[in-house]
This record gives C-alpha cells, sequence and structure tokens, in this order.
C-alpha cells in the first residue's frame, strides 16, 4: 500500500494524537501522588537529629489529626478510627477527606479499670460475618499496667456498641500472672486470619518486649486458652536495655504472612531540644514476612524478627515526614494495590503529639518485599499499565 492520500493521513495523524493521550493519561493515573514541596523551618536542634532522605515518596495527605489510625472499608466507605476520648469514629469516601465525625466506639467509660478509662489508644477494628470487633489499649505511657479490651457492633451507623472488657491484661488483674503477660505489656492490639484455616490471632505489645501473637476464641472476645495462651514471639531486640517495638499489624499478600511494627520514640519530641532521638531512632515503620501465620518472620536480609530484625519500608523523609508509624495496611485487589496509612509528624506543623496527621501510600511487591511507590495503579482491570502502554506502542509502529 504505498501514496497514501492526504485524507487517510489526517486520520493517522488523529489516531496517533489519541494514542499520546491515553498514553499521557495512563502515565498520568500511575504517577499521582505527591511531589516534594520545599523544605521550611525546621530548627537548628531538629537538623542534628534529623536525617532526610528524599528516596521514599511523600505522604498522601489524609487531611485528618490522628494518632495510631485504624481504617476499615465497608459499603464503600473508609472508616477511621483513633486513639482519644471513648474511640472515636470518622468516616469518608475518600482516603484524604474529608471526613464526618460519626461517633464513638464507647458510650461511656471502658468497664475495664486500667489506665485512663475514658480515653483508650491505638483501636484496630475488624468485621467478621456481621459484626464489628474493635479491640482497644488502656494503658499509661512507661508502665507495664495495661489490658486489651474489645467492643462490638453490628453497625457502623454512631449507635452505641457493646463492651466486653479485656480479652488480655499484664501487670495487674486476672491471668496477668501467667506466661506471656507476666512479662509482657498488653498494648496495640492487631488481628490476622489464617487464609486456610479461618483461625484468628491476635498480635500485641509490648515496647520492652517486643510483639507476640496468640489464637483467639471463635467469639473474638477472648483467647482461646488462657491457662495456656500458646503465644510466639514475632519480634524482639536482643542485647538492648531499651526495646522500643510496638503498634503491630499483619497482612497477607500473595502466599506470605507480613508482620509490621513500629520501632523508636513515638512521642513526646519537642518540648526541649533534649527530647529528639539520635537520628534514625524516632519512629520507622518495619516489616518481615514468614510463610506461616506463626512464624518465623525474617526481614529482607534473611535477619530474624527476634534477633533485631525488620526492613525499614517508611521513614523520616525530605525534611517534611518526622517519626512515622501507629500503621495499618488496607488490603487491594486486581485493580487497585494495597495501602499503607499511617500517622507522621509534619516538621511545619509541630511535634506535639497531637500534631500527628494521617498519611497514606500505595504498596508495591519487589521479590515479594512491600515497597512504597507513588504509582498508584499496578492494574488496570487487573492488567498491568505496562501492557496497556506496549500495545499503544506497537499501535503507534504499526499505523
Ligand atoms: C483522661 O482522658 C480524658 C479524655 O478522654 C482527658 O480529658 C483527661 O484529662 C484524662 N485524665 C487524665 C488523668 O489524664
Ligand atoms: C473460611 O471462610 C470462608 C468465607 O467465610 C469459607 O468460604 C471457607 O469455607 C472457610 N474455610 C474453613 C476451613 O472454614
Ligand atoms: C478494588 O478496590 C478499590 C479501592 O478500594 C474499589 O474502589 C474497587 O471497587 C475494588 N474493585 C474490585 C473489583 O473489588
Ligand atoms: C506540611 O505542612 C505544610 C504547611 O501546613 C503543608 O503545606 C504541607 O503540604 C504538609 N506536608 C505534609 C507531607 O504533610
Amino acid at each position: 500500500m504505498s501514496g497514501s492520500n492526504s485524507s487517510s493521513s489526517s486520520g493517522r495523524s488523529m489516531l496517533r494524537t489519541l494514542i499520546l493521550v491515553l498514553a499521557t493519561t495512563l502515565i498520568g493515573v500511575n504517577s499521582v501522588g505527591a511531589t516534594p514541596a520545599t523544605q521550611s523551618s525546621w530548627t537548628s536542634a531538629l537538623s542534628q537529629v534529623y536525617e532526610t532522605t528524599d528516596r521514599l515518596p511523600l505522604p498522601n495527605l489524609g487531611n485528618i489529626v490522628a494518632h495510631d489510625p485504624n481504617i476499615v472499608q465497608h459499603d464503600g466507605n473508609y472508616y477511621l478510627f483513633k486513639g482519644g476520648h471513648h474511640v472515636p469514629i470518622f468516616k469518608s469516601d475518600n482516603l484524604n477527606g474529608p471526613w464526618e465525625k460519626i461517633g464513638t466506639v464507647l458510650d461511656q467509660n471502658s468497664i475495664i479499670d486500667v489506665g485512663n478509662r475514658s480515653r483508650p489508644w491505638a483501636p484496630t477494628t475488624i468485621y467478621r460475618d456481621g459484626m464489628f470487633y474493635c479491640y482497644y489499649t488502656l494503658s499509661t505511657h512507661g508502665k507495664r499496667n495495661s489490658a486489651i479490651g474489645v467492643a462490638t457492633t453490628n453497625k457502623l451507623d454512631g449507635s452505641p456498641w457493646n463492651d466486653h472488657g479485656a480479652v488480655i491484661r499484664t501487670g495487674k488483674g486476672p491471668g496477668s500472672d501467667i506466661h506471656p503477660f507476666s512479662e509482657t505489656n498488653a498494648i496495640d492490639a492487631s488481628f490476622i486470619m489464617d487464609q486456610n484455616s479461618n483461625k484468628s490471632y491476635l498480635n500485641y505489645g509490648s515496647f520492652w518486649h517486643g510483639i507476640w501473637q496468640l489464637p483467639l476464641a471463635d467469639d473474638l472476645l477472648s483467647i482461646e486458652s488462657p491457662e495456656n495462651p500458646d503465644a510466639v514471639q514475632l519480634t524482639f531486640i536482643p542485647n538492648q536495655k531499651i526495646r522500643p517495638q510496638e503498634g503491630s499489624w499483619m497482612s497477607y499478600h500473595d502466599g506470605y504472612y507480613y508482620v509490621w511494627f513500629s520501632q523508636g520514640k513515638c512521642c513526646k519530641f519537642g518540648e526541649s531540644e533534649h527530647d529528639f532521638p539520635a537520628r534514625g531512632r524516632e519512629y520507622n515503620i518495619r516489616v518481615g514476612r514468614s510463610r506461616d501465620i506463626r512464624g518465623p518472620f525474617k526481614d529482607k536480609d534473611g535477619e530474624s524478627l527476634v534477633e533485631g530484625g525488620g526492613t525499614i519500608v517508611y521513614a523520616s523523609n525530605h525534611g517534611i515526614v518526622y517519626a512515622p508509624g501507629g500503621l495499618g495496611v488496607l488490603a487491594g485487589n486486581d485493580s487497585s494495590r494495597d495501602i499503607l496509612y499511617y500517622h507522621y509528624l509534619n516538621t511545619s506543623i509541630g511535634f506535639k503529639d497531637g500534631d500527628a496527621h494521617l498519611g497514606w501510600n500505595w504498596l508495591t511487591y519487589e521479590d515479594g518485599w512491600p515497597e512504597v511507590t507513588t504509582d498508584s495503579a499496578g492494574a488496570i482491570f487487573g492488567i498491568p499499565s505496562w501492557l496497556y502502554l506496549s500495545i499503544l506502542l506497537c499501535f503507534w509502529l504499526y499505523i
């Protein structure tokens, strides 16, 4: 076929323009996300201790103040739970907000007499067989006298939940003399269900003694065997006096269970310059994986998590984000990536615990190891976007 006439050549150039537009849109869709903003004023005291990296992407802004956020996807909405008076609940159809407060988990103080009963920490809510379970923590900073309680409801419309009280206790109270409750700290619950057996596990802990896991009873309101809890230790830092690992999460992806946790100093920064820990000792988000829900878990370098291992996935960055932690993972699907969400301090806003904001990033998996990415769509309708781009390129060359 030679000598195309002018009308077919203008048709071809229209087609090419259309392909360009499609390709640009694909690339655009894949790279929405944060671009580094210019660094503003962080104090000179902080610059001594703050390792600024631009290797990691900035967070997508959740636009809500939150410490230890917990997010549940349900009925096309996101429900955010956070530590606070009676455990406030917020709702939005978008992770970037706006968030509307729809109520609290507790309608009065917790029935557990530990810490500040009006202000639980670090809730984790799950949905199972028509019921929501909110595991919450009562404790006091620097003390091991703590409890994880649970409350339930069958609808997230702001109506009252049932408070069932303590699932586990450490320090004082029934069961707290039994190992591992006799040495650990009952804070920061997370939940995981075995993909094959549907058996449920509670992960918790612990600051001084790493993260632990134990089987839950079928009612999910108590542990399976209180006298002999069948607990396994998931993480630990040996040979150190201070072992700040807490805020665990467990996710499942493509044959692996991932244990996530926050390591380092979480809170109480910046009241004086001495409140900043050494570089890299502030909160950061780490992970290890295992094919077995009960471990043992190893990091990317093959180091065991009970020997101090843990691969850093997200940490302070750009001189803007400080001490990210208190995380969770939202499971993706064929057309949408998993999402890592967390709280962080913005160095141009402030360092008080109440300044922490929700941030989030998409996760990609390299050889089964999670990494944060600005590429939102690994796949569209289950087909990776590089395939669409290749097809468009072939078509471009063909016409
Ligand atoms: C307990 O928490 C409430 C908020 O729920 C707060 O107003 C109060 O000051 C706290 N009490 C103590 C003793 O810290
Ligand atoms: C696990 O739960 C799923 C969904 O409820 C169900 O289809 C499956 O049969 C359950 N498996 C076992 C081993 O109970
Ligand atoms: C995948 O997840 C996204 C984000 O939560 C959701 O909007 C979409 O409906 C889901 N798609 C499928 C096929 O479940
Ligand atoms: C940090 O705060 C500044 C000032 O409010 C804002 O412009 C910027 O978007 C924030 N960045 C992040 C990552 O929160």
